[in-house]
């Protein structure tokens, strides 16, 4: 079989390590998971439903049939599947609860699950680099690091965070621009590396929300590159990162555009954020935007995505 995968962002868990304890099946998987990531979701199907066949409630099968029935345009037969599977994913790992809304089969949450985000980013963090900047032509972290010149040309900021540093692409494009960056995120592994590549003074493993609400530094810089995305609602943390922000310090961050709408959860499981939904949040928070741009953050399956990147500090 030969299959040439579309580079693609991460959306499906690369479930390796969640044996079916059967050679069969798991084979029948794996081919499962490469036609999906080629695209053909009618074959794919097909392999993770005959993986099921031979294991039937196997979650990552589960999960695997639904998402590509649904990608095949096949929601009603896709729902019972994620169904099934929801009453075995308790900590939400699998992001079921996630798929359903994203087939417009339950309401959107206003948040995923730790569990998911953490697991796909375990999993995605030894390719991610390599995965997200050289196939997919990522530049968050560069796009934010240069509209933070335009707002404070020249700028070096004595105590920033970065929340969800992931291996420390942010700190990568501010070298020099911050004297002490600390990071946080929610996967070790990503923590792992960047903890490796010396990115940081400090790194830690940790929720943005819960770092941010359990530390009383005040800060001249707060970055999020890409990931708010994995945020969805933005109030409560927008709250919190004004609440740690001195009176000239600069927030900068970048969010999917949704073109309509204000919280939209993705077919990639992420949320998009429409422009309006953003200055809400940041006015509810007490930030003024100083700096907004549109932009092509990366490309998924040979489409940009666009995006927005914004600047915001403290309203006077
Ligand atoms: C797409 S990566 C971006 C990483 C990094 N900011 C960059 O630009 O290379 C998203 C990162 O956000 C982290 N993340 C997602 N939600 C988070 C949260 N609520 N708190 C902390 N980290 C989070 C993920 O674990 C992942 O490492």
């Amino acid at each position: 079989m030969t299959l040439r995968p579309l580079p693609s962002s991460v959306a499906i868990l690369h479930l390796s390590r969640f044996s079916s304890g059967d050679l069969l099946t798991d084979r029948r998987y794996e081919y499962g998971r490469a036609y999906a990531e080629a695209g053909d979701s009618a074959a794919a199907a097909d392999l993770f439903l005959q993986a099921l066949d031979r294991a039937p409630g196997w979650l990552p099968a589960l999960v695997g049939a639904a998402d590509a029935l649904a990608a095949a345009g096949r929601p009603d037969d896709a729902e019972p599947l994620l169904r099934q599977a929801m009453a075995l994913d308790r900590d939400g790992l699998f992001g079921t609860a996630l798929r359903l809304a994203a087939i417009g089969r339950a309401p959107v949450p206003p948040a995923p699950p730790e569990a998911y985000v953490r697991g796909l980013f375990d999993d995605y963090a030894d390719r991610f680099e390599t995965a997200l900047v050289d196939d997919l032509g990522y530049r968050a972290p560069w796009l934010i690091a240069d509209l933070l010149d335009k707002a404070r040309p020249g700028a070096v900021f004595a105590h920033g965070l970065d929340l969800g540093c992931g291996t420390g692409l942010m700190a990568e494009a501010l070298k020099g621009r911050v004297t002490h960056f600390a990071g946080c995120d929610l996967s070790p592994e990503m923590v792992v590396r960047a903890t490796a590549a010396r990115r940081y003074q400090t790194v830690a493993v940790a929720d943005a929300a819960t770092f941010l609400s359990e530390r009383t530094q005040i800060l001249d810089l707060v970055t999020a590159a890409d990931v708010l995305v994995y945020v969805g609602a933005l109030g409560d943390l927008f709250r919190l990162v004004a609440a740690r922000l001195a009176p000239g310090g600069l927030f900068a961050f970048s969010v999917e555009e949704a073109a309509e709408g204000n919280l939209v959860l993705r077919d990639s499981l992420r949320y998009a954020h429409g422009e309006p939904y953003v200055r809400g949040a940041l006015t509810e928070a007490g930030l003024a935007v100083i700096g907004l741009e549109r932009a092509t953050l990366r490309h998924d399956r040979g489409a940009p995505i666009r995006g927005l990147v914004v600047v915001a500090a403290p309203a006077p």
